[in-house]
């Protein structure tokens, strides 16, 4: 009887042991999803790393465009084309001008507008002439350096250019630049300007310029396409 005991509870105790054995290997197996998991959360930083390198060939040709874009830009913006317009006849011309060139625009425009009213202007302009003022300009010309041909184009005011225009002659350095004037006028074209260009921008080479009047401004077109192939520009 002790015997079957004995072999009873041996019995009992293998088929314990048989369970536990089991159950320990369910733990391992449930926690291999863990463990895979982790695995993948411990690469998850790779894509992340391997993003990195893949950005960073991207922002290096988005830079060297840019830089063999400078010389091009360079250029195409030697040419500057500045113009005083009161009322927009040289304005149209210098709009040519710069169609023509590609170069950049320039308005020289009294800090303190001048009147609307043509009879006050007359006035204005007389005394500024009389007083030879300098008025104080709005702007001035960002990296004046880069520019070798300068297009000054202006109205005749009284035959003289408006004395706006000598304030931005003589705010600039003109040593090694070409000088182009162009003017519009009722009729009495460069008046006595020229000279006055020759004193405050002194230094400057000055070319053959073009005059319209307000009868000859429609042909300026053409006229001015001719001037610049003369002058090979
Ligand atoms: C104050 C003033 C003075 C002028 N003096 C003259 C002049 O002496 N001789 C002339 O032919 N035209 C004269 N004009 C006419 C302008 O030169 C002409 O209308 C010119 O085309 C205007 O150019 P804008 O439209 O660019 O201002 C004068 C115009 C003004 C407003």
């Amino acid at each position: 009887m002790k015997k079957w005991t004995s072999l009873l509870l041996a019995l009992a105790m293998a088929l314990s042991l048989a369970a536990c054995g089991n159950s320990g290997t369910q733990e391992n197996t449930s926690e291999l999803p863990a463990s895979v998991s982790g695995s993948i959360a411990e690469e998850t930083p790779a894509p992340t790393d391997t993003e990195a390198p893949a950005e960073e060939p991207a922002e290096e040709p988005s830079e060297e465009p840019a830089e063999s874009e400078t010389p091009t830009t360079e250029d195409s913006s030697s040419v500057l084309i500045a113009y005083f317009s009161w009322s927009g006849n040289t304005e149209q011309v210098a709009q040519i001008i710069q169609q023509e060139t590609g170069g950049d625009l320039f308005e020289i425009a009294p800090a303190t507008a001048y009147t609307d009213d043509y009879n006050e202007l007359l006035d204005i302009a007389q005394q500024e002439q009389s007083d030879n003022a300098r008025p104080e300009l709005a702007g001035q010309v960002e990296n004046w350096e880069q520019y070798d041909t300068i297009f000054v184009g202006y109205p005749n005011w009284w035959s003289d250019a408006p004395m706006a225009v000598y304030t931005f002659l003589e705010s600039y350095d003109w040593d090694g630049k070409t000088l182009i004037p162009f003017n519009t006028s009722a009729s009495g074209g460069f008046g006595r300007s020229l000279s006055g260009l020759e004193e405050s921008a002194s230094g400057a080479t000055i070319l053959e310029g073009i005059s319209f009047t307000e009868h000859t401004l429609g042909d300026a077109q053409s006229e001015v396409t001719a001037w610049l192939d003369g002058l090979g520009l």
